[in-house]
C-alpha cells in the first residue's frame, strides 16, 4: 500500500529528529512492499516566518488529505513575544481542532535498559512501568472562553474550563477500550471536590464505565493523582483526564521513563487517521547542535503504523529497533549515564535504521 504522510517539522529540533524518523520510515519501506509519500509543510514559528500565519491553510489541507500526520515540534524564543493567538503553539491547537483530534494518547514506558536514567528509586520502578495517559485535547480550558478585561485593580484575565457530556463520553469510551487491550484498570483524574465541570466529568465517566464491566473504574483527585505519580506509579494502567490536568501528568509520567525525549504520542479523532508527534517540545537550545533526542518521534512513527495505518508488525519492529540501540549501551546525551556510550541525533537515527536490517 501507498500512504499519505503530512511532515511538519516544526522549529527548534523538530526538524532533526523528524529527519531520522523519516530515515527509519525509509527502511521500512525498503524492507516491505509499503511505501510513504511525504509531504512536508509549515507550521509554528517557521510558517510565521514565510507566511505570516502560524498554520497556513495549505498545511491544514495536506493535512486533511493524508493518512496521517508526523509533526516534530514547534516554537521558540524568537516568537515568545507575540501575542497568544499568534505564538507558534496556537498551530498545535489549531491542527487538533481543524482535524478533530479530541483523543491524546501518551504511553509512559519505561525501557528495562533505562532505568538508571529513572529519577525514582529502584524499588519502585522494578520490573518495569508501563501506563498510558489518555489526554483529552479538543476541549477544556485550551478552548474555553478566553479574555481580558480592566478593574480597578488593573487588567485582569480569564480562561474558562468547560466540559460539555459528549465530549468526556467520547474521550472515556478511548480510555476503556485501550484499558481493555492492557490491564482493565481506569484511573479518572479530576477536580471534581473543588470544581463543577469535574463533577460533570466523573458522573460521565461512571456512566460510561457501566458498558465496561470486566474495567476496573477509579477517581483520583488531580493533586493526589500528581504525587501518586511519583510514590507508586505501578499502580496506574490507565489515566483518563483532561486537557490541562492531561498536558501537566504526561510531562510528569514522561520523567519516570528517564527522559521526555523517550515519549510519544498520538492524537486520534473518531477514524483512523491520527496525527503524531513526540511529547516534547522544540528546545531550541539544543537545536542544531546534534544533541536532540530522536527516539520519541521515531516511536511516534511506531504509533503511527500500528494505530492508523494498521502495520501492527511494522510498528513493533522500529519500537524493537530502538530497544536494541538502548540495549547496546547507545545513548543521546538526555539519558547517558556512566558507562553507556554517547550518540548523537544523527548516529541514534541511523542506529535504529541499521537495527531493522
Ligand atoms: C503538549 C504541549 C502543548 C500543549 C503546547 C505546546 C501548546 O505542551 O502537547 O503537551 O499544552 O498541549
Ligand atoms: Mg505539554
Amino acid at each position: 500500500m501507498n500512504y499519505k504522510i503530512a511532515v511538519i517539522p516544526g522549529d527548534g529540533i523538530g526538524p532533526e529528529v523528524i529527519r531520522e524518523t523519516i530515515k527509519v520510515l525509509k527502511k521500512i519501506e525498503e524492507k516491505t512492499e509499503h511505501t510513504f509519500q511525504f509531504t512536508e509543510v509549515l507550521a509554528g514559528g517557521c510558517a510565521i516566518d514565510a507566511t505570516g500565519k502560524c498554520l497556513p491553510e495549505k498545511t491544514v489541507e495536506v493535512c486533511k488529505e493524508s493518512d496521517a500526520v508526523l509533526l516534530g515540534a514547534v516554537g521558540g524564543w524568537k516568537w515568545d513575544t507575540l501575542p497568544g493567538d499568534q505564538r507558534p503553539e496556537r498551530a498545535l491547537l489549531g491542527l487538533r481542532k481543524e482535524l478533530g483530534l479530541f483523543a491524546n494518547l501518551r504511553p509512559a514506558l519505561l525501557f528495562d535498559d533505562l532505568a538508571d536514567a529513572c529519577p525514582l528509586k529502584k524499588e519502585i520502578v522494578s520490573g518495569g512501568l508501563d501506563l498510558l495517559v489518555v489526554r483529552e485535547l479538543t476541549g477544556g480550558i485550551y478552548f474555553g472562553e478566553k479574555g481580558t478585561w480592566e478593574t480597578d485593580m488593573g487588567l485582569a484575565a480569564y480562561d474558562v474550563e468547560q466540559y460539555s457530556e459528549e465530549e468526556v463520553r467520547r474521550i472515556a469510551k478511548v480510555a476503556f477500550d485501550m484499558a481493555k487491550k492492557r490491564k482493565n484498570k481506569v484511573t479518572s483524574v479530576d477536580k471534581a471536590n473543588v470544581l463543577e465541570s469535574s463533577r460533570l466529568w466523573r458522573r460521565v465517566v461512571e456512566e460510561e464505565a457501566k458498558k465496561y464491566p470486566e474495567v476496573f473504574l477509579e477517581h483520583l483527585y488531580v493533586d493526589n493523582a500528581a504525587m501518586q505519580i511519583i510514590r507508586d506509579p505501578k499502580q496506574f494502567d490507565v489515566i483518563l483526564t483532561g486537557n490541562i490536568f492531561g498536558d501537566i501528568l504526561s510531562d510528569e509520567a514522561s520523567q519516570i521513563t528517564g527522559s521526555i525525549g523517550m515519549l510519544p504520542s498520538a492524537s486520534l479523532g473518531a477514524g483512523n487517521f491520527g496525527m503524531y508527534e513526540p511529547v516534547h517540545g522544540s528546545a531550541p537550545d539544543l537545536a542544531g547542535k546534534d544533541l536532540a533526542n530522536p527516539f520519541a518521534t521515531i516511536l511516534s512513527a511506531a504509533m503511527m503504523l500500528r494505530y492508523t495505518l494498521g502495520l501492527w508488525e511494522e510498528g513493533k519492529e522500529i519500537e524493537k529497533g530502538v530497544e536494541k540501540v538502548l540495549e547496546e549501551g547507545y545513548r543521546t546525551p538526555d539519558i547517558a549515564s556512566s558507562g553507556t556510550k554517547e550518540i548523537g541525533t544523527k548516529e541514534a537515527g541511523d542506529r535504529v535504521a541499521a537495527a531493522l536490517d
